[in-house]
């Protein structure tokens, strides 16, 4: 088949799954189009896909789940068995449900998946677990996955012969509460906004940037990321009792699954 665009479709709120992501399509000969969903939208933008598109939808792992956010966007998403892969990061815990959650919502939408991939990457509430995940040898690894999708795009006509399987169960994962709300100090916040044009989630206010509504965080910490002041943070003490939990159960060594 004359492939047509290969569509990227994606959450990043720190940029590591969007960095994944590239480094896949890097090694796809299409001409790319991005869809970056971590920027917030009111309203959903509608996407139809041709059935010569090529998808590829990235996600982070959040509680070992699609995050809730992304999963109401893909909902206005679709296919014509357009082809697809998948692909999660995660911060070196585990992804749980997060595959298989993404592959259902994308199989229903009419998207045909061709290959899957969990990376562990750094985590990004915790750094120092995975630290600078990916490395230079994860991204052979993402690079090799880019190269066999690629191939399968190429040498098929029909992409219906693909089953692809991925760990994970039904009833999916609870979500998780969100308990780590970055507040602005108030005396070093100049009120540029930057934090609330960044965030996904629309939390913080472009009238007042220094109040964050806590139904609507997401805790992913990308105003944190994004202030060029340093006037957003987390509690100190939640942090580090996070820290703690988290360097008990994460493996900073853990391997690339890759379903193909
Ligand atoms: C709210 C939140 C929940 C997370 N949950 C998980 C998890 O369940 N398992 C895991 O291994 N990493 C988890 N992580 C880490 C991210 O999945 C990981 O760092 C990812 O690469 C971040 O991608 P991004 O830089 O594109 O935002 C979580 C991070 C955040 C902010």
């Amino acid at each position: 088949m004359k492939m047509n665009e290969l569509k990227l479709v994606y959450f990043s709120p720190t940029g590591t799954t969007r960095r994944v992501m590239m480094e896949t399509a890097r090694n796809i000969d299409l001409k790319s189009v991005s869809f970056d969903f971590s920027v917030y939208k009111e309203k959903k933008p509608v996407l139809k896909f041709a059935p010569n598109d090529f998808a590829i939808f990235a996600i982070p792992v959040y509680g070992g789940r699609v995050p809730a956010l992304f999963a109401e966007y893909l909902t206005a998403v679709t296919g014509d068995s357009t082809p697809a892969a998948l692909i999660a990061t995660y911060g070196c815990r585990e992804y749980e449900d997060a595959l298989l959650e993404l592959k259902d919502i994308v199989t229903g939408n009419g998207f045909q998946v061709i290959g899957a991939a969990a990376f562990p990457t750094e985590h990004s509430l915790v750094p120092m677990i995975g630290s600078r995940r990916p490395n230079k040898a994860d991204l052979k690894v993402i690079s090799e996955f880019g190269i066999e999708l690629k191939r399968r795009i190429r040498k098929s006509d029909s992409f219906d012969q693909f089953d692809i399987r991925v760990p994970g169960n039904t009833p999916y994962r609870k979500y998780m509460q969100n308990s780590l709300f970055p507040k602005a100090d108030v005396s070093l916040c100049t009120e540029c906004k930057a934090c609330a044009k960044s965030c996904p989630a629309g939390a913080i206010s472009l009238k007042s940037p220094k109040k964050t509504d806590h139904q609507k965080c997401i805790g992913c910490l990308r105003c944190v990321r994004f202030c060029r002041q340093n006037a957003r943070s987390v509690s100190s003490i939640k942090m580090r009792m996070l820290e703690r939990k988290l360097m008990k159960i994460c493996q900073s060594d853990k391997k690339a699954d890759i379903f193909l």
